[in-house]
């Protein structure tokens, strides 16, 4: 019995975000969300759960994700395969489909939460992971792909990120990959033999995939790879085109990258990364791109799309490098107190002081004074509200300024008259 309790730990690759973390979490996603409103975007919130076809059919069967990285059971209830979203966007397309979202009028939506992958776990890559996902949908033009990057050059500059650079390539349309594709085996047969056990298999499958491999030993093959620009047609070129004029335009320094393929089948056109040298391995902080094919390949009207998902941990991780955060404090206010009728009145007490928006912590359980004292230090708050039988009998209570309290020979505490405690708080914190 003991030994099964001993091995309740997490799952590997799952992670806890302990108090001490979530405030940085937090604020986070509240920079994120002004951010996304500044551009217009709405929350819209899919399930954790879909169908596993969603996924097999949206992201693409040849791809590492459907292949070997979904959370997928039976429900044994009735036999339907779900699985955990790997990702948001072909939940999000479905979501769309199913209510009708975009037909009178494009949609700027975003989704925040966890994401499911069954990665091997490292620094950066996790197998439930968190991802800011961004989409726009029923937008044609590379305008709009341009405001998606250009949002995103903003947001790093909100939290003071530097080595973050962007990898840009543009996939064509289907007619050109096609074209494309047919060059690439022909060529890439040349190096069968060469060719390792994932590329042997993605050959006829997803030849563009090949040219993604990580092994040194095939890199000479992929750089001399016919490339996709290369068969670019008249309107991607276009497309491609006005994108970068309008990068160019706002200052936004890119690289090419003619490899750049991304891990999803449903890309077309423009294709993007954020990469950056400060995280390991794992340092693609963001990757998105038009998918103008997928509304329709899950079933609904054709209509064009773009979007993107930073990975939370990550971004976390960069801008922990770029700003030493500075502890949140639990409260404003801690009430300490000692005493029968000094406990009845901290409690009502400390709901004054709420009423007049201030954050408190009350003090529960009993406890010596010092004890208490240091419970109130190590909150980070500002005041402790101290009430024991002398201030009941005054009806005042003494305030501690646990800013002040550092400074040696500072007259950091006094005695203050209920009524009215909680204004002079309020101006206190204000005064900073
Ligand atoms: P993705 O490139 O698969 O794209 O994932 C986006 C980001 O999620 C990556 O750039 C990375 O920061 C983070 N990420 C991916 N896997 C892990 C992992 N195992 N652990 C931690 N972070 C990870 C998509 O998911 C597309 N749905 C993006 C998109 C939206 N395209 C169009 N719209």
């Amino acid at each position: 019995m003991a030994d099964t309790f001993q091995k309740l730990a997490a799952i590997r690759g799952m992670n806890d975000v302990l108090p001490g973390d979530a405030a940085r979490w937090e604020r986070l996603e509240s920079l994120v969300r002004d951010w996304l409103r500044s551009y217009g975007y709405r929350n819209l919130r899919t399930p954790v759960l879909e169908y596993t076809r969603l996924f097999t059919r949206g992201i693409g069967e040849v791809t590492d994700i459907v292949e070997k990285e979904m959370y997928s059971f039976t429900d044994s209830l009735n036999g339907d395969s779900l699985t955990m979203r790997p990702e948001f966007t072909a939940g999000i397309v479905r979501a769309t489909i199913e209510h009708s979202l975009i037909y009178d009028r494009p949609q700027r939506v975003f989704a925040i939460g966890p994401v499911f992958r069954h990665e091997r776990p490292q620094r950066g890559r996790y197998r439930q992971f968190h991802q800011i996902d961004v989409e726009a949908l029923g937008f044609a033009g590379p305008d709009i792909d341009a405001e998606l990057i250009l949002m995103l050059a903003r947001l790093w500059k909100i939290l003071g990120l530097t080595d973050i650079r962007l990898e840009l390539n543009s996939l064509g349309s289907a007619e050109e990959r096609l074209a494309h594709r047919e060059a690439l085996i022909a060529y890439l047969e040349g190096f069968k033999d060469q060719l390792d056990e994932d590329g042997q298999r993605r050959l006829y499958t997803n030849p563009l995939r090949v040219l993604d491999t990580k092994n040194p030993a095939l890199q000479q093959i992929a750089d001399d790879a016919p490339r996709l620009l290369d068969f670019l047609g008249e309107a991607s070129r276009a497309h491609f085109d006005g994108v970068r004029r309008r990068l160019d335009d706002a200052g936004i320094a890119y690289r090419i990258n003619p490899r750049l393929v991304r891990g999803l089948d449903y890309y077309n056109l423009t294709v993007f990364e954020w990469v950056t040298d400060r995280l390991g391995a794992q340092g693609t902080v963001c990757g998105g791109g038009r998918y103008d094919g997928l509304i329709q390949l899950l079933g609904g009207k054709p209509a064009p799309a773009v979007g993107f998902a930073i990975g939370m941990e990550r971004l976390l991780d960069l801008w922990t490098q770029a700003a030493e955060q500075e502890a949140e404090p639990e409260c404003d206010v801690y009430v300490v107190h000692q005493g029968e009728a000094a406990s009845l009145r901290a409690a009502a007490v400390a709901e004054t002081l709420r009423d007049a928006g201030l954050d408190v912590v009350l003090h529960c359980g009993a406890g010596k004074f010092g004890a208490q004292m240091k419970r109130a230090d190590a909150s980070g708050a500002a005041f402790a509200v101290i009430l024991g039988d002398d201030e009941i009998a005054a009806g005042q209570a003494t305030v501690k300024d646990l800013r002040q309290a550092a400074q040696p020979g500072a007259d950091n505490q006094r005695r203050l008259p209920f009524d009215g405690l909680a204004e002079a708080l309020v101006d206190a914190l204000a005064a900073g």
